[in-house]
């Protein structure tokens, strides 16, 4: 009855535990969820009543405008015309996938990678080959090899404060990656929803501002920066693949929520705007610290980890190599703890035994103590 692709799809974890985790009892630190104290109002008034009406699929020309302008100060030149305004930064890869994937077509990840990535892409029937992190790089050496043997016609990376690693790719690596991405002509797709989330420093500029002749996609996301509920997100293309983009986006779902458009682009053209940026980071960070103070009292004989210097998570390694979708079932069942396990993070998911991701931004510091506490617990016994 249904398309051959149907037998690829998965559910979404993630979706599964949030619905879980809601019991108000929970402590969750599956999510990536903004704190409520950090979401706008949501004030619409004065919204002209133009925007009842259809839109055009690539997004307002105000917002496009405003893209481009803070794309340009991050280092990626691009003009406005090669914005294209989204329904959540996610589409940006239901977009690339349809533009690039047929089934056993080969793309290149990191290990581990974003899930709804993973989900999508093996979707559309990709033949997944997940790069591994060192150190906080994403060696250019490993991934030339891939190139070599593998022959990826996508590449899909997160360089910045990366789901789940945290990692941050420094200027050096990004500059040797688009290298390696330029010699093979390889497309790049670079995902970079948490570079406002920034705690120690800027991340450095966008790897696709490196590419000399590979096509390229950038997306971002007002998701963690402003409303998740809002659904808006961006990509930037180079100019070959963007009108191939925007007549997949009119296919999809003709263009983005002109209200939300309207919303985004006040806030993101408001001399507020700074300040609520500086609000985001100090209030994450003073999370992360917390987390990572819990972590040293109760995980320090039980796992390593890096402290994450952006983003939303801490990606810890246990000693031991439990299967951590176990684990959450009894700290969700008995513990009323909940986290992201670390095996949907990569293309083969025994890769990821050991692993778990925590969120850091939702939970108040006590929670975070206390639900540490409760998971430190939980892996002792397990
Ligand atoms: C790496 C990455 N890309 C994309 C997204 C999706 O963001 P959006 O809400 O804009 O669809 C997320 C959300 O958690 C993410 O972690």
């Amino acid at each position: 009855m249904f398309s051959e692709r149907i037998e690829r799809l998965t559910g979404s974890l993630i979706r599964e535990i949030l619905a879980a985790a809601q019991r108000p009892e929970v402590i969750s630190f599956a999510g990536g969820l903004p704190a409520p104290s950090c979401l706008p109002m949501l004030d619409f008034s004065g919204i002209p009543q133009g925007l009842a009406q259809y839109g055009t699929s690539e997004g307002e020309p105000a917002l496009r405008e405003a893209i481009a302008a803070e794309a340009n100060k991050m280092g990626i030149v691009c003009e406005p015309h090669q914005v294209l305004v989204l329904t959540g930064s996610q589409q940006a890869m239901d977009l690339a996938a349809k533009l690039f994937i047929d089934p056993g077509t080969p793309v290149l990840t990191e290990g581990p990678t974003f899930l709804a990535a993973l989900q999508c892409f093996n979707l559309f029937g990709a033949r997944i080959s997940a790069v591994a992190q060192q150190s906080g790089r994403l060696p250019a050496e490993a991934v030339q090899a891939t190139i070599a043997t593998d022959k990826p016609r996508l590449a899909y990376l997160i360089p910045s404060f990366q789901n789940p690693s945290g990692a941050c790719y420094d200027a050096d690596n990004r500059r040797e990656l688009a290298e390696v991405f330029d010699a093979a002509n390889v497309p790049v797709f670079e995902d970079d929803p948490y570079r406002a989330l920034a705690y120690d420093g800027a991340a450095p500029a966008p790897l696709v501002s490196h590419l000399k002749n590979a096509p390229w996609i950038y997306a971002g996301s007002f998701s963690k920066t402003l409303a998740p509920g809002l659904r808006l997100g961006y990509l930037i293309a180079s100019p070959t693949l963007l009108p191939h983009l925007v007549k997949l986006k009119q296919a999809a779902d003709l263009h983005a929520n002109r209200p939300a458009q309207w919303f985004v682009t006040r806030w993101l053209t408001s001399p507020d705007y700074p300040a609520h940026l500086a609000k985001l980071a100090a209030t994450y960070r003073v999370g992360r610290d917390a987390m990572q103070a819990a972590l040293e009292r109760h995980f320090a004989d039980l796992a390593t980890w890096q402290i994450p210097q952006g983003g939303l998570f801490f990606w810890l390694k246990l000693n031991r190599t439990i299967d951590t979708r176990e684990l959450l079932k009894v700290a969700l069942e008995q513990h009323n703890v909940a986290f992201m396990p670390g095996e949907p993070f990569y293309p083969n998911p025994e890769d990821g035994l050991g692993h778990l991701r925590l969120n850091f931004s939702h939970a108040s510091a006590e929670r975070i103590e206390e639900g540490i506490a409760r998971l430190a617990a939980l892996v002792r016994e397990a």
